[in-house]
């Protein structure tokens, strides 16, 4: 089979590998669509601290069952299935209390373990989940980016008298925005970001109101229109935001972060505590993939307007390339196999 191989930090191959099997419990699957994601970047250019080489990167991907591990009903087979990459061991504190995807033994597909940039992926049997014959190939293979907003949107639960501020309109920023406003009904979403063309994105997805804070201060902006959000959420990850979130938000909203930075960044309890604020953090996804394809399949949210480029899995060189640089253009692209 071919796979796509980080060999060692910037060296990527498309390698000829001996077909895998599936081990019991685990399904193997066919994969013909599969996402390219930031963290498939930084794992290529050596900036993820949990990838070891050499990997087969890829956790968003799409495809067929086409074989099963033993005591793993073979009926299986056929399957259309999008891969859920947290491998989780189901009886640590966080399994039990409903929190796999930060299970003490967590392996995520794609980083800790092989993953979906390949003609096959074996996975254990319960991280398929069937899609709906409704939903298009490409738009499955969109279920993991939506996860991740639907992950931080179930602790922080939005819902109507919110005025929603999100951070950043990359492949993030816009998945949440989405569930903002097409599930939870949120009837004012602002966006900041500091690329008109991604703004452009955010408003398309559904953002009611769009910021470039490059040039203009957003404390100003919101200030002068006498907005004070509620729910605040930082989907561009840099550490300068949360003291700035914590400044701008309105006396009991919820703030949510998601980054991965290991740079510090300074805060004082006085202005958390004197609005009562509470800040959630997010990672990953704790088993919402069938939340998330529900969504799609009743049309709450809309996955094709995510989807900007679709290359043949030979051409990922190329693909990856144009991800990370043209970000005035790019949101999610696709790799077919
Ligand atoms: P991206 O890099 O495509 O988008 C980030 C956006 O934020 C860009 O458009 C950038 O212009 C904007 N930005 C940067 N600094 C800003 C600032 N100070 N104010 C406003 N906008 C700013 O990244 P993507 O794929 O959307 O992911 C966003 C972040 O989410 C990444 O840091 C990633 O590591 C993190 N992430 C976290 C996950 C989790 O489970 N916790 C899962 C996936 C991504
Ligand atoms: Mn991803
Ligand atoms: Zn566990």
């Amino acid at each position: 089979m071919k796979s796509i191989t980080i060999q060692q930090p910037g060296t990527l191959v498309i390698e000829e590998r001996p077909q895998i099997k599936p081990q019991p419990g685990e399904v193997r699957i066919r994969v013909t669509s599969a996402g390219i994601c930031g963290s498939d970047i930084h794992i290529y250019r050596g900036h993820n601290p949990f990838a070891k080489y050499p990997r087969v990167i890829g956790h968003e991907f799409f495809g067929q069952i086409d074989a099963t591990g033993e005591g793993v009903d073979a009926s299986r087979i056929g399957e259309r299935v999008v891969g859920d990459p947290v491998v989780s061991c189901g009886h640590c504190y966080p399994c039990s209390v409903g929190r796999p995807n930060v299970c003490t033994q967590l392996q995520v597909i794609g980083v800790h373990r092989d993953g979906g940039f390949s003609e096959y992926v074996t996975l254990p049997a319960k991280n398929a989940y069937v899609v709906p014959d409704s939903i298009p190939d490409n738009e499955a293979t969109m279920v993991e980016p939506f996860t991740i907003a639907a992950n931080i949107c179930n602790q922080m639960n939005p819902g109507p008298l919110d005025t929603a501020l999100i951070y950043g309109a990359g492949p993030m920023g816009l998945t949440t925005i989405q569930v903002l406003r097409g599930v939870y009904g949120v009837k004012e979403i602002l966006v900041a970001d500091r690329i008109d063309e991604r703004l452009a994105m955010a408003q398309a997805n559904g953002a009611h109101r769009i910021i470039n804070n490059a040039n203009r201060e957003l404390k100003a902006e919101l200030e002068a229109s006498g907005i004070r959000p509620t729910l605040i959420i930082d989907a561009a990850c840099h550490p300068s935001i949360l003291p700035e979130a914590i400044s701008l938000a309105s006396p009991a909203a919820r703030i949510g972060i998601m980054g991965f930075s290991s740079d510090p960044c300074v805060l004082n309890q006085q202005s958390i505590t004197s609005k009562e604020l509470t800040i959630y953090s997010s990672r990953l996804n704790s088993k919402r993939f069938p939340q998330v394809i529900s969504w799609m399949a009743e049309q709450k949210i809309r996955p094709e307007k995510l989807i900007t480029h679709q290359f043949a899995y030979t051409q990922v060189t190329e693909a990856m390339e144009i991800f990370e640089k043209d970000q005035q253009r790019c949101c999610k692209v696709l790799l077919k196999f």
